[in-house]
């Protein structure tokens, strides 16, 4: 027996000195598995990296970093082809509202450049948990904080104040449970971070969780727009604007169910909005919406709403709800989106039963946006059930995160046992990069990034040390997949 195991390391040492056994340029076409939309064939080519962050990494500014899969994107114009095959640029990471599992803190708005190579593992053959991390390598760069009018830090702490609308701001979710006097501007914009999309001119759009809404900032972090969604989705109780995320409020956004938005010129999406759409038990949400706003006039507060979709999101064997926690732009018809359960490293239960990177495709929807539905007095799926005069987008099944098959290729596992090589519960993020393989000109790779609560033993926050009682890396994993309409 003891022969035998040394042999078998003996043997997989063997093959990492020698380099690439393999020349693929693709992955092994056993690793494959295709789903059709509207007659085109859209395939999973299968997992081809994983890289992560240990639970304790510090950034620059001496906390703990973590929450970063909350929302990533590609430095426009970093992602390059190497002539040896791998792949580098830099991934822009967002945390949501720092280590918030004993109450939200004041936690200031940032997101980190993380250099990467990606040396994607196209061959069937089982890599350990440490050659893994190889495939994608991360290399932290630096942070960018945020700030509002007057360099005014942003906040993280739970949305217990409205500051009026006020020079060009609709009204804002506020740290601070006062209402602020007249032109006084030291309440704290307050944000639960989620969609980050980055701009060619060096601008970003966020989303958030709080408002919903969705924020531009410029080159330094500094705040220069807000966008407020359709009253149907604004948080009111007893009519007044609420943005708590303590209680779901009587109408607009359910608790903690913000936006998440993609990178056209117009944009986002928000899940299972409650009363609003009409359903607010697990078993009832499965309607969420899709919008899409004209944003080519700059700096407007309410740019015009030029569509809006139901999607019917995936249900678990209960029926309830699969929460849908990002999405990404694929043609002006088809997007991709991220729906997840609660479960594995850091969640719920370690066996996961759904996180899949899907298709939704709008071609054949009813365009709803202006409609007596954008009100909130009108629900489009009163207890769960659907209004008769509107379709719903299509939802396919796609890439699966927790396929056992690409998972043990990297060493990772679903279910038993919880240690850090089990995939990760909180999947919230997508990026796409083209590979740039001339025989595939549609293939892309995704990239996507854990949200881990900035769950650590050895963790700071605010300056604070904290021990949250179990080690949860921020781990990526990197998909290959044929996109035939982008
Ligand atoms: C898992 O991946 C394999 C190929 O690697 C594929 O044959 C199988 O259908 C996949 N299973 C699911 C449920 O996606
Ligand atoms: C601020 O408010 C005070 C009183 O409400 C007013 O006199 C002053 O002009 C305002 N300043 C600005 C910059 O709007």
């Amino acid at each position: 027996m003891k022969t035998f195991a040394l042999l078998a390391v003996l043997v997989k040492a063997i093959v990492v000195l020698s380099g690439p056994v393999s020349t693929l340029t693709e992955p092994d076409p056993s690793l494959a598995f295709s789903v059709s939309v509207d007659g085109q064939t859209f395939i999973n080519k299968g997992l081809v990296a994983f890289g992560l962050i240990p639970s304790n990494f510090m950034d620059s500014t001496g906390n703990t970093m973590g929450g970063i899969g909350s929302a990533i994107a590609i430095k426009p114009g970093s992602f390059v082809q190497q002539a040896d095959g791998t792949y580098t640029g830099t991934l822009v990471v967002q945390p949501d509202r720092g280590f918030n599992v004993d109450g939200t803190v004041d936690y200031q708005g940032r997101q980190h450049a993380i250099n990467f190579v990606l040396n994607p593992h196209y061959t069937t053959s089982d890599l350990s948990f440490t050659q893994a991390q190889q495939t994608l390598a991360l290399q932290y760069q630096d942070t960018l904080l945020y700030t509002e009018r007057q360099g005014v830090k942003t906040s993280g702490l739970d949305a217990q104040g409205v500051r009026d609308a006020q020079s060009g701001f609709p009204s804002t979710p506020t740290a601070d449970p006062v209402m602020p006097i007249a032109n006084k501007t030291y309440t704290h914009l307050t944000l639960d971070l989620e969609g980050l999309v980055l701009n060619t001119d060096g601008t970003f759009w966020v989303s958030d969780e709080y408002g919903p809404y969705i924020y531009r900032f410029d080159g330094t972090g500094a705040l220069i727009q807000t966008i407020q969604p359709p009253d149907a989705i604004v948080p009111l109780t007893n009519g007044d604007v609420d943005f708590t995320s303590e209680d779901d409020p009587d109408t607009g956004r359910a608790a903690n169910q913000g936006m998440m938005t993609f990178p056209i010129i117009q944009m986002i999406a928000d899940i299972h909005t409650q009363a609003s759409n009409g359903g607010n038990k697990k078993s009832e949400s499965r309607y969420t919406r899709l919008l899409a706003y004209d944003i080519s006039q700059p700096l407007e507060i309410r740019p015009a709403l030029i569509a809006e979709y139901v999607v019917p999101l995936p249900q678990d064997s209960s029926g309830d709800t699969i929460a849908a926690s990002e999405i990404s732009f694929v043609s002006d018809q088809l997007f991709l989106v991220l729906s997840r359960d609660s479960d594995g490293h850091g969640g719920d239960d370690t066996e996961s039963s759904y996180k899949g990177i899907d298709l939704i495709d709008i071609s054949s929807a009813t365009n709803i946006a202006g409609s007596d539905f954008d009100s909130h007095k009108n629900p489009v799926a009163k207890k769960g059930k659907l209004d008769s005069s509107v379709t719903p987008a299509t939802y396919t099944s796609f890439v699966s995160l927790i396929n056992s098959t690409q998972l043990v290729r990297f060493g990772l596992h679903n279910g038993d046992p919880s240690d850090a090589t089990l995939i990760d519960a909180k999947w919230e993020s997508i990026a796409l990069a083209p590979v740039g393989d001339p025989q595939n000109p549609h293939d892309f790779f995704v990239f996507t990034a854990s949200d881990n609560d900035f769950i650590t033993t050895d963790g700071i926050s605010l300056g604070q040390p904290y021990n949250a009682g179990l080690d949860n890396d921020n781990q990526f994993l990197v998909f290959r997949v044929t996109l035939p309409t982008k």
